[in-house]
């Protein structure tokens, strides 16, 4: 595997989807019992925008960097963003590193609360190795009024170097019987992917029916990942006690969906989607689309179903 997410962090791609799961963490820590959050391809768990891997795409300029410098609109950043703008701070602040950029383990650390853990899982052993020295830096850095919470917060992290799809089935259902399942594969090989996380989804669902899941895909053509969608969530099986599976599709799209730039859009599937979501991300969205893409020349869109 050639993968290095390095190369892509904090793009466009990444603040959808980091957007995204602050807005799921945080709707799932309205419930006061506790969650376990399963990320399969948890990655490098922090990144650093000023390495050179990050530096040769410049991705990143059309993402977390042009977000921070556009001027918010009138009425203030929606929550979600500014949530996610407040982690990506804190993270810079406390480390007086302005290019640092959190992954999906690292953001999942600063929102966890006391009564929820987390599983990353990651497959490469360079990453997973990285992976494991962010997150036992993760409290190192922290004020000392937050130093205790921070590294017990790592505590009830467990990290694995190991097939994500592969371990689904040995961390569900938890014992808390709520999961916030990230699933952030990197499609280099398309096809085998899309059938993983078919099946992937079949066994979170089948041991936990009433899992959150969320899934990330890439935009190339649109009308080809339209269709998968629709395949996909044609073939989710309806939970046993309830008559649909609900889900719920949030896209962005920076560049038309004819173009050959290689990544138009990114997207978010997920089931089960937390009350309101569907309805907060009609409010975010439109305004992160107009911040990462003030010509317009994509869009956006949230598109709700059962399965
Ligand atoms: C898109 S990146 C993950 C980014 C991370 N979720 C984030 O938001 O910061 C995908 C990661 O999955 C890893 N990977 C690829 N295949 C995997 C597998 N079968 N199981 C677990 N990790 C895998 C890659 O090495 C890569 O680090």
């Amino acid at each position: 595997m050639k993968y290095r997410h390095a190369f892509h962090a904090g793009n466009f791609a990444d603040v959808h989807k980091h957007v995204t799961l602050n807005a799921l963490l945080r709707a799932l820590a309205r419930k006061d019992k506790g969650f376990l959050l399963l990320d399969t391809h948890a990655g490098r768990g922090g990144y650093d925008l000023s390495s050179s891997e990050a530096h040769r795409g410049h991705e990143a300029e059309h993402g977390i960097e042009r977000l921070i410098d556009v001027t918010p609109p009138a009425a203030g950043w929606p929550a979600e963003i500014s949530d996610y703008l407040t982690a990506v701070q804190t993270l810079r602040r406390e480390r007086h590193d302005r290019a640092a950029y959190p992954g999906s383990p690292l953001l999942a650390l600063l929102a966890l609360r006391a009564q929820d853990r987390a599983v990353f899982i990651e497959s490469q052993p360079g990453e997973h190795a990285a992976l494991r020295e962010a997150v036992s830096e993760f409290a190192r850095y922290a004020p000392a009024s937050l130093a205790a919470p921070r590294r017990a917060a790592v505590d009830r992290a467990t990290l694995e170097c190991a097939d994500g799809y592969g371990r689904i089935a040995a961390w569900l259902p938890p014992i808390e019987r709520r999961a916030l399942v990230l699933i952030d594969p990197p499609y280099e090989d398309a096809v085998g992917d899309q059938r993983a996380l078919a099946q992937a989804l079949d066994t979170v669902l089948a041991r936990l029916p009433s899992a959150v899941v969320a899934v990330w895909y890439p935009i190339k053509d649109q009308r080809a990942t339209d269709a998968w969608i629709q395949r996909l969530t044609a073939r989710l099986p309806a939970p046993p006690d309830a008559a649909t599976m609900p889900w719920l599709v949030g896209e962005l799209c920076v560049h038309p969906p004819d173009s050959r730039v290689g990544l138009n859009g990114s997207g978010m599937l997920v089931l089960n989607p937390p009350w309101r979501i569907a309805e907060r991300m009609r409010e975010w969205l439109p305004v992160l689309h107009h911040a990462l893409d003030p010509l317009g020349r994509g869009g956006w869109t949230v598109r709700e179903g059962a399965a």
